[in-house]
């Protein structure tokens, strides 16, 4: 009669544990080519009800992306999403609502990501599939490039993957992965593999406990961001031009340049909205932006309220003297009195036009937090009159501060005027957006750059004011002239001292034969950036020509399944259930957004029981010698940057820094080669000229073992690094495989006096002292 309660006892656990909805997979799987991304995002749930149940879908996509498929999935039917045009796709969305059926909008923006969620109800045991797929151009800032992914699966699941594979044709200087999933306990569920230089791959497979054991999760498993970082290397300063199938694509970001000097005005709201944190933070970061600028920048500084304070009624070099200064006067910057943009720009355009210096590169920045409420209120007044003051000499970057400030107008009068306009987030870090815009820009390296091509045509824009250090100017278009056999490109630009001129050629490969054009990845690239241009340029146009460029972006957006603002997808959904649209909402309206707050997520619960104590104190490393008949072992204390191994005939070495359990660093330097690795990242650096690919040395090769080991091998040299775990910490260890030199000796301990390979070192170290030690005068 023993079972029977035990039995029963079991039923009860196994009904409880088991979820009636069960996220039993979960990819995420990301293809990055030439810096353009296709993220394909895939769930797979399973009804475990004997009763049939609404299943949600939401997942959070970069806000730069496109979604271009959604497939919906069950009893062996597949339901795909429509792009239509917005009006259309609207008008049924309406007609759901006015059946009294809830079909939800469903997006919503953040500060980096917009949400996309769906529901569909589920048959009894029944399983369902959502597949979403959506595009994205990597944009270079600060001289690098940033994928992020958004896992949120809602609960632990059985099968997760997150798999991003890279390919850089002239290879990849450095990559390195982090994010709120990229800590040290989740280190096992990470790894990074180097094909070679120029195929990448991270993949981060986490198991269904350290989806619930981590400080980021809980019972409801696992939940924020992946962030690949990486920069490509840069043979040739011409950039880097491909071309398939009638479309080219050219990347242009040449470094080896002087710097241009800057004069930089600052246009600075201190209107009473900006009072308290706002204007706190605006001061810390006008500190540190002025500390920045370099003796040969000029700079103005303007403050206005609803009337408009020069500091200075000219341009000032930056000296020391002067920036000091300009810092006393920014400590002083109080909030106060209405908002007159229209002057305070002017004056600023004024500035810089009475002040023309040749080769410097003019900028003009707007910082305000609100609509304009002193002097000139109407908007296309402004935007007019400072138009034709700029007259495109110079460009203008609006920021706008917070959310009570009209984007749209700011954002139209930047793009008038050859700048953009960027959102800085009332936040504790918004000191630090304003100083990250200010570094993207502070770099000026050629201005009046003009991209030419021949034989092309519907070229996306070509020609720029300024280029930046650490940016990347990408240009694409179709390849017209059919009986071209090469592809030229021409670059003319002015630079510090001269104007300069890049010449490339590339010849044209034709795969038609072989790719589906859904495959190019060019074409596509070239659809994406048109309409993401067109977008931007009929904000400025007015009523005829804005009808003209929406027209062709709706067109593009159509042809290649974008869900741009000017379309929206529709999803049917199986047995009458309610059709949901997605659309893509733009920035000005997350400022009336009532679903502006983060969807309340579960997976944010701190759950204490799982919290994570650091590894015990470190008393020091203890290492060990190979030696006959015992191994000889010493300490080594930790938090020390160590050599450990140089061999100067071969221009090796190894260095390494000693945390609490092993190594946290390796560094190995081949000549001009230098790796670095970490617990979670490789970098590879080339030294500081470029290889051309093709004729790859064979400096250098990886091997990924398994089992957290890896072999590295740099001239002769082999290197092994193991990756352990203890008390929650992760570190790495290196092992010498094949030694650098062939030093031998003779082992007379032994009476047939073999010789053995072995380590050459300073005997101090052998004899742990100097040779005075073990010196007497006398035997
Ligand atoms: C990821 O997507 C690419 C491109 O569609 C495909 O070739 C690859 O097999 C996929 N990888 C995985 C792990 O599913
Ligand atoms: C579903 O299962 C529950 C117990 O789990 C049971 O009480 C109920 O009768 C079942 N319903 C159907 C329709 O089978
Ligand atoms: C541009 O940036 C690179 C690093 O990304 C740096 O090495 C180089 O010196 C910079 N050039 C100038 C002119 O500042
Ligand atoms: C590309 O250019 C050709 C010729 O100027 C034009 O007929 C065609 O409409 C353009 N295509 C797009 C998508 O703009
Ligand atoms: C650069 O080119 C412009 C015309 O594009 C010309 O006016 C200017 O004189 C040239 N400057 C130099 C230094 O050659
Ligand atoms: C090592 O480096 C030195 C100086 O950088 C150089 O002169 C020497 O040729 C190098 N040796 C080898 C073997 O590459
Ligand atoms: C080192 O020398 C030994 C014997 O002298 C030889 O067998 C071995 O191949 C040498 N290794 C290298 C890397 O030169
Ligand atoms: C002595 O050398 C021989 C030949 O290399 C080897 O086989 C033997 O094990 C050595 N003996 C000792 C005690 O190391």
């Amino acid at each position: 009669m023993d079972r029977f309660p035990v039995r029963l006892i079991l039923l009860c656990f196994i009904s409880f544990c088991e979820q009636d909805v069960d996220i039993y997979s979960f990819h995420i799987n990301s293809t990055v080519t030439s810096r353009y991304a296709i993220t394909v995002i895939t769930s797979r749930v399973a009804n475990r009800l004997n009763s049939s149940k609404e299943i949600h879908f939401q997942v959070k996509i970069p806000k730069n992306a496109f979604i271009s498929k959604f497939k919906l999935t069950t009893e062996g039917k597949t339901y795909d999403g429509v792009v239509k045009q917005k009006e259309e796709a609207q008008q049924q969305y309406s007609q759901a609502v006015s059946r009294g059926e809830s079909a939800g909008m469903v997006s919503s923006v953040g500060r980096t990501l917009e949400d996309f969620k769906t529901s569909v109800t589920v048959a009894a045991f029944s399983k369902v599939t959502f597949e979403l797929t959506y595009e994205e151009l990597l944009k270079r800032r600060l001289g690098k490039y940033q994928l992020l992914i958004n896992a949120q699966p809602m609960q632990p699941v059985a099968d997760y993957k997150i798999d991003v594979y890279i390919q850089e044709s002239p290879g990849i200087s450095f990559l390195k992965v982090e994010g709120e999933l990229a800590t040290h306990e989740l280190g096992s569920a990470q790894t990074t593999t180097i094909f070679d230089k120029e195929h990448m791959m991270v993949n981060f497979y986490p198991t269904r406990e350290q989806q619930t054991m981590c400080k980021r999760c809980s019972e409801n498993g696992l939940s924020g961001d992946l962030l690949i970082i990486y920069d490509v290397i840069r043979p040739k300063p011409s950039g880097e031009l491909q071309a398939s199938n009638g479309y080219f694509v050219h990347y242009f970001a040449p470094t080896d340049i002087q710097r241009i000097p800057k004069n930089v005005v600052f246009v600075i709201d201190k209107s009473g909205s900006m009072r308290g944190q706002k204007i706190i933070q605006t001061r810390l970061a006008m500190l540190k932006i002025l500390g920045d600028l370099t003796g040969d920048d000029y700079f103005g500084l303007i403050t206005f309220d609803s009337q408009v304070q020069d500091w200075k009624p000219e341009l000032l070099q930056a000296t020391e003297r002067n920036l000091d200064e300009a810092k006393t006067f920014v400590n002083m910057i109080k909030a106060r009195g209405g908002t007159d943009i229209d002057s305070a720009v002017l004056a600023g355009v004024e500035v810089i036009n009475s002040h023309p210096r040749q080769g410097s590169a003019s900028i003009l920045i707007l910082l305000t937090d609100g609509d304009p409420t002193a002097g000139e209120t109407n908007p296309e007044s402004i935007q007019a009159s400072v138009k034709s003051a700029i007259q495109g000499k110079f460009p203008l970057y609006c920021l706008g501060f917070g959310f009570d400030v009209s984007f749209n107008f700011l954002e139209k009068m930047a793009l008038e005027n050859n700048g953009v306009a960027r959102r800085i987030y009332e936040d504790s870090d918004a000191d630090l957006q304003l100083q990250g815009f200010f570094e993207e820009i502070a770099t000026p390296l050629l201005t009046d750059v003009q991209m030419n091509y021949v034989g092309a045509e519907n070229v996306t824009q070509a020609s720029f004011t300024q280029y930046y250090n650490g940016s990347e100017i990408v240009v694409a278009g179709q390849i017209t002239d059919n009986s071209l056999e090469t592809f030229q490109t021409e670059v003319i630009a002015i630079s510090k001292h001269n104007n300069v001129t890049y010449q490339d050629s590339v010849s044209i490969i034709d795969f038609t034969d072989v790719l589906p054009e859904d495959e190019n990845f060019i074409q596509r690239l070239w659809a994406y950036l048109t309409v993401k241009q067109l977008l931007d340029r009929q904000l400025t146009l007015s009523d005829h020509e804005k009808e003209m460029v929406r027209k062709k972006a709706l067109y593009l957006s159509l042809k290649y399944k974008f869900v741009t603002p000017l379309t929206s997808m529709v999803v049917t959904k199986p047995q009458e259930e309610q059709t949901q649209v997605a659309h893509k909402p733009s920035e000005e309206e997350s400022n009336d957004n009532p679903i502006q707050r983060p969807i309340q997520n579960p997976n944010t619960k701190t759950n204490t029981k799982c919290q994570f104590s650091l590894s015990p104190p470190a008393g020091g490393v203890r290492f060990i010698i190979s030696a006959q008949p015992k191994p000889i072992c010493y300490d080594m204390p930790a938090d020390h940057k160590l050599r450990l191994l140089q061999d100067s005939s071969s221009n090796f070495s190894m260095n390494g820094e000693l945390s609490s359990n092993g190594f946290n660093l390796i560094f190995l330097h081949y000549k001009t080669d230098h790796l670095m690795l970490s617990t979670k990242e490789i970098h590879y650096y080339d030294g500081q000229n470029m290889r051309q690919t093709g004729k790859k040395e064979t400096v250098l090769s990886l091997n990924l073992l398994q089992n957290n080991q890896m072999d590295v091998t740099m001239g002769t040299v082999c290197v092994g690094v193991l990756r352990h775990e203890k008390d929650g910490d992760t570190f790495l260890w290196p092992v010498v495989k094949q030694p650098p030199s062939n030093i031998t000796a003779t082992d007379y301990q032994n009476s047939s006096t073999p010789t053995v390979q072995c380590w050459l070192v300073p005997f101090q170290f052998a004899l742990q002292g100097e040779l005075s030690d073990f010196k007497v005068l006398q035997l």
